[in-house]
């Protein structure tokens, strides 16, 4: 692999020295760079500074250069929060909920997560594989770069490992940077639904001592949620998944407040989730405690289910390190398209476009644990790049939320071919 020089970048943005995550008004800091010029050598940024230093800086200029006159150039987004393993589809519960039914509803009725869990249990571990792979390389021409995948629609032994070792096998083959988050207690199986203690200690005696000692996942995930886990059975689970050494996240907070923050406070998770349906008494737990995590919204799935959308200005004003996913999933948001996530972030919940930026690149990245190769533009981070097509702003990104405005996207230095 070459060195090469992207010349002429209208903005180069996100750049930074340091990668500490981002809390509160920090968000709203989004360094840039007009006029720039940036090296990529092997798999990394190795350079970066204004067109008229250039040649000042460098004498060797390395032989492929590209010119981006007009276009801006961003750090490949980093979507934290996703279960893009998954088979089959949704579109009749869509019709369901459009003809009245809830998205609660349909899950008590067996339907919802439970359906997709019968749709993976017939497919093959390869047919599985397939069906993300397509989905990884749909997002990567996004502009996704880095992304957590959770397990979830297994709920059997044999399941819950089929779908974390293709995640494994993704992380294998793919030049993105994957994290894999172990999801068992997303929902109780049908055979469960009465003995929650049997399918709880399913998860703590059977799952998870083969996932340590396969090494299957960096995390653990609870659905804390009426009809799902409470906030008692999330705490003993993400308890059992930090002692088989893996770091709590939390599904908190989506449609109803039931204690998933305190919990995820008290165990201090790596980050809180959804966080739609939030009290004065959550918030004030996010905005007084020395909790360090992140709250991760979810734009497009608070926008597909109709929920409100999440107090992301209190959030801000409470000093909390906001994150923006996808939630990738064919129930409540059919689409990884970390654009819209953008444009939606800013649309339904105030977000400035720089805070909707930092949100989905730096703090994305450090919500999994890639701060260090991923997020911003910084020497000897992974070369993940966007290169915009010519448009006038970074705002113009989710201004013009129904258009595509990515022209190419490099990942570890590597252009992918359209
Ligand atoms: O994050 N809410 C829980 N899990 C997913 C949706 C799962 C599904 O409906 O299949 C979410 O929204
Ligand atoms: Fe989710």
């Amino acid at each position: 692999m070459a060195s090469r020089i992207l010349t002429n970048i209208k903005q180069l943005i996100n750049i930074r020295k340091d990668s500490k995550p981002l809390f509160g008004h920090e968000l709203a800091d989004l360094p840039i760079i007009e006029g720039a010029y940036l090296i990529v050598e092997e798999t990394e940024i190795a350079g970066f500074g204004k067109m008229a230093d250039l040649t000042r800086e460098h004498n060797h200029l390395p032989a492929e250069q590209l010119n981006c006159g007009g276009r801006l150039v961003l750090p490949c987004w980093c979507d934290s929060h996703t279960h893009l393993v998954f088979a089959g589809n949704r579109e009749n519960e869509f019709v369901d909920r459009i003809r009245g039914l809830s998205y609660a509803e349909i899950n008590s009725r067996g339907g919802g997560i439970l359906s997709t869990v019968q749709q993976v249990h017939a497919v093959s571990e390869d047919e599985l594989f397939n069906l993300a792979w397509r989905r990884l390389r749909e997002v990567s021409l996004l502009g996704t770069g880095a992304l957590e995948i959770k397990s979830g629609y297994g709920l059997s032994v044999e399941d819950e490992l089929k779908i974390l070792r293709v995640i494994k096998k993704l992380k294998q083959k793919s030049p993105m940077a994957i994290r894999s988050t172990f999801l068992g207690a997303h929902s109780y199986p049908m055979a469960y639904r009465e003995n929650h203690e049997g399918y709880i200690r399913q998860i703590i005696d059977d799952m998870l001592p083969l996932i340590a000692k396969e090494k299957l996942a960096d995390y653990i995930d609870v659905f804390c949620e009426k009809g799902f886990f409470s906030a008692p059975e999330t705490e003993r689970i993400l308890k059992a998944g930090l002692v088989a050494g893996l770091k709590p996240k939390l599904h908190s907070n989506q449609l109803s407040s039931m204690g998933g923050i305190r919990t995820g406070i008290k165990l201090n998770a790596v980050s809180l989730d959804h966080l739609e349906v939030i009290t004065e008494e959550d918030l004030q737990s996010l905005g007084t405690s020395s909790w360090k995590g992140f709250c991760t919204l979810l734009p497009t799935a608070a926008f597909f289910l109709n929920l409100p959308a999440p107090p992301a200005r209190k959030l801000i004003d409470a000093g909390c390190a906001l994150a923006l996913a996808s939630d990738y999933n064919p129930g409540s948001s059919p689409t990884g398209n970390m654009n819209l996530v953008i444009s939606l972030g800013c649309i339904q919940m105030n977000l400035l476009p720089e805070e909707a930026v930092n949100a989905a690149s730096l703090n994305g990245a450090c919500a999994m644990g890639l701060g260090d190769s991923c997020g911003s533009i910084t020497n000897g981070k992974l070369a993940n790049l966007i290169i915009t097509h010519p448009i006038p702003s970074l705002a113009y990104i989710p201004y013009a939320f129904g258009s595509i405005h990515i022209d190419k996207v490099m990942i570890r230095g590597e252009f992918l071919s359209q």
